[in-house]
């Protein structure tokens, strides 16, 4: 197989979380441009139904699933209707997350329990119900986000919650890779550093490099949402076959400061 086959996803059939924005929907696009249909999910349904409809103007298939990933009841719905429809599942991007900015001290243990609940135990029950297809299938990928603040507490906001629940994130990726190996199922975490998703609108050139948050990234600039997608394509296509149980920063050089 040559290398260009070798990043193919062709024929695959996907299924993200958190598709509606962001990551989610960058990484989406890019699984339908390297060759796979892919299926959404997400809360926010205005936002599923534009990445569904740029996936089909990619020439590619696309199912739109509005549900909560902290809820089993919906997470198995979106699953069933992915092999109802298509008749297997071979790639899970389990990636919707929430955050939180609040010190510690004055943070209600329900504000703690609601990301923990969000970004943990749903990258959970998306990775549990993708996986049991998955071993109905013969083998597939995951990949769940976790992020770099899942490695290292990030200054001046105050995010115990989310630092805690991604760093569990990265530790549930290498239990379910090693748990799952026997089933030809490869899993692995991306940690994200300053991915400037919490704006559409364009920084001015002369904007770019002059906030805190860059200045303190090595490569002076926030990420793209779009270049996380070439990592979602390498981590679930043949080109990474040696590779399970990873965890891969990509944060502009943030965590090596
Ligand atoms: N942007 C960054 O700098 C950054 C850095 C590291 C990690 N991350 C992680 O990347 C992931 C994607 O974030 P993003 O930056 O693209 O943000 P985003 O807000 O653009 O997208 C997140 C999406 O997840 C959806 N979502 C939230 N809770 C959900 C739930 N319970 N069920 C279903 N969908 C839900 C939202 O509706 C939204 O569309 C998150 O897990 C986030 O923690 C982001």
């Amino acid at each position: 197989m040559g290398i260009k086959e070798k990043f193919s996803v062709k024929g695959k059939k996907a299924w993200v979380t958190g598709a509606a924005h962001g990551i989610g929907r960058a990484s989406a696009l890019a699984l339908a441009e390297a060759g796979a249909d892919v299926a959404l999910m997400d809360l926010n349904t205005e936002g599923l139904e534009e990445t569904g409809n740029m996936i089909r103007e990619r020439g590619r298939n696309a199912i739109v699933f509005t549900g909560d990933i902290t809820s089993e009841e919906d997470v198995k719905k979106a699953v069933n209707e992915v092999l109802e429809k298509w008749g297997r599942l071979d790639i899970a991007f389990c990636n919707a997350g929430t955050f939180q900015d609040i010190p510690a001290e004055k943070m209600e243990v329900q504000e703690f329990q609601r990301v923990v609940q969000v970004n943990l135990t749903g990258a959970f029950i998306s990775a549990r119900e993708a996986g049991k297809a998955m071993i109905g299938n013969g083998g597939g990928n995951i990949v769940l986000t976790a992020s770099m603040s899942g490695h290292i507490a990030n200054i001046p906001q105050c995010q115990c919650a989310y630092n805690s629940s991604k760093a569990g994130v990265i530790m549930l990726g290498k239990s379910l890779a090693i748990e799952w190996a026997k089933y030809g199922i490869r899993v692995n975490t991306i940690s994200p550093g300053y991915i400037r998703t919490w704006s559409d609108i364009p920084l001015k050139p002369e904007e770019v490099g002059t906030s805190n948050f860059e200045q303190w990234t090595p490569l002076r600039r926030f990420g793209a949402a779009e270049e996380l997608g070439a990592l979602i394509v390498y981590l679930t296509s043949d080109a990474s076959s040696f590779v399970t149980g990873a965890d891969y920063l990509i944060d502009g050089g943030y965590t090596a400061f």
